[in-house]
């Protein structure tokens, strides 16, 4: 079998790549326990593409509820080295307003409680991983350098807060996110990307703007309809950046 070129893991509003042809799945097991689904191989631009819905197929596990080291380990385990994590984020600077795509290059860790090392076990060898740049740096030049070719818009760059939710943060803590220096808040992006920096994957966090934060561009209310038909709208611009990545 030829090697998975890409992995994508898929947030809210993305449980399926309509892109991917001949897709078969794959069912396992993990020493984490269970992913949160099967992984779906097949082909984007002739290359091999494996895909998981983060939250489960039907969006059935809220962000403290991932297990992230056994989705890691299940995307590792069928032969993925590179992972694309798309994740719904709220915006909170500027250049971060609803329907934005944007490849964020640092983060912040506010999430709590959750199993965020392979560290844990007795016995297991403890890892420093080296976490300066949380984002693989070659994998978001490539990424970035497919959004030119494609035509997708796409901000370079930005700062993830990882929040815990499940529910939306108050006006008080964005502004404290925004003094921190987040550009773009969300509930999935730790302990994912540091588990994957310790098993050595590559890993890039292609954000999709679903609404302004709390207190931030219009200061609406945070409907889950918005949320969702702003990333449907954003991810149409999915299939011609994967097919630039790939081909
Ligand atoms: N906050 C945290 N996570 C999110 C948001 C938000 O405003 N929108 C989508 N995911």
């Amino acid at each position: 079998m030829d090697d998975i070129a890409l992995a994508v893991i898929g947030g809210t509003g993305l449980y399926k790549l309509a892109a991917l042809d001949e897709v078969e799945a794959l069912e396992g097991m993990t020493p984490y326990g269970a992913a949160s689904g099967p992984v779906r191989v097949g082909r984007i631009a002739g290359q091999r593409v494996a895909f998981m819905a983060r939250h489960g197929e039907g969006h059935s596990l809220p962000p403290h509820q991932v297990n992230y080291r056994a989705n890691l380990w299940r995307l590792k385990q069928v032969g993925a080295r590179q992972v694309l994590a798309i994740n719904a984020v709220g915006g909170i600077t500027e250049r971060f307003g609803p329907r934005v795509l944007a490849l964020p290059d640092q983060l912040i860790d506010y999430t709590w409680g959750r199993i965020s090392t392979f560290c844990e076990e007795p016995g297991t060898e403890v890892l420093h991983v080296d976490f300066g740049d949380p984002y693989t740096p070659a994998l978001r030049a490539r990424v970035l350098a497919a959004a030119a070719r494609s035509g997708t818009a796409l901000v370079d760059g930005g700062c993830y807060g990882a929040t815990q939710g499940p529910r939306l943060e108050t006006r008080a803590e964005i502004a404290r996110l925004r003094r921190d220096g987040c550009d773009l808040v969300g509930m999935t992006g730790m302990p994912e990307a540091g588990l994957a920096r310790e098993l050595g994957l590559d890993y890039a966090c292609l954000a999709v703007v679903a609404n302004w934060a709390a207190g931030c561009g219009d200061d609406a209310e945070i409907t889950l309809a918005e949320v969702l038909a702003n990333v449907e709208a954003a991810s149409a611009g999915l299939p011609a950046l994967l097919e630039a990545l790939l081909g």
